[in-house]
């Protein structure tokens, strides 16, 4: 009972992901985490927060290094490098993320 009340309470990382935001979220430790930090909700050392990025965002910054048409990217620099080799992680990655 306890541990059910207690398990219930925390916070949302805690809740089991489906087999591809858990495959998406060891992409975004093992990748990304360095510069977004450990919580994508808010903004890491480096990168902008990205919870909530796009399928559509995160192909094109990260098979591409581009934006998609008409997006008005959170920061006007270029610092982020195109990481194409990830292309396969991109729907896992969009499901951790949204
Ligand atoms: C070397 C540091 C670095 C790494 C590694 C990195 N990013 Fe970024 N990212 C940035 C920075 C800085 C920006 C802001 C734009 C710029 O300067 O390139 C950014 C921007 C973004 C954006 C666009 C946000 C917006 O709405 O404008 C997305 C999405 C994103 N990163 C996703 C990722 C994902 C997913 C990974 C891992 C696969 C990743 N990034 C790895 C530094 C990084």
């Amino acid at each position: 009972m306890l541990v059910a009340a207690l398990l219930g309470s925390a916070c949302s990382e805690q809740t089991p992901l489906s087999p591809s935001a858990e495959r998406g979220r060891q992409v975004y430790v093992a990748q990304c985490m360095s510069c977004h930090g450990p919580e994508p909700g808010q903004d890491g050392p480096l990168g902008p927060a990205i919870k909530g990025a796009s399928h559509e965002l995160l192909e094109a910054r990260i098979v591409r290094g581009s934006y998609p048409p008409g997006y008005t990217p959170k920061r006007p620099t270029r610092i982020m490098p195109p990481l194409p080799a990830l292309a396969a992680d991109v729907p896992a990655l969009a499901d951790y993320l949204r």
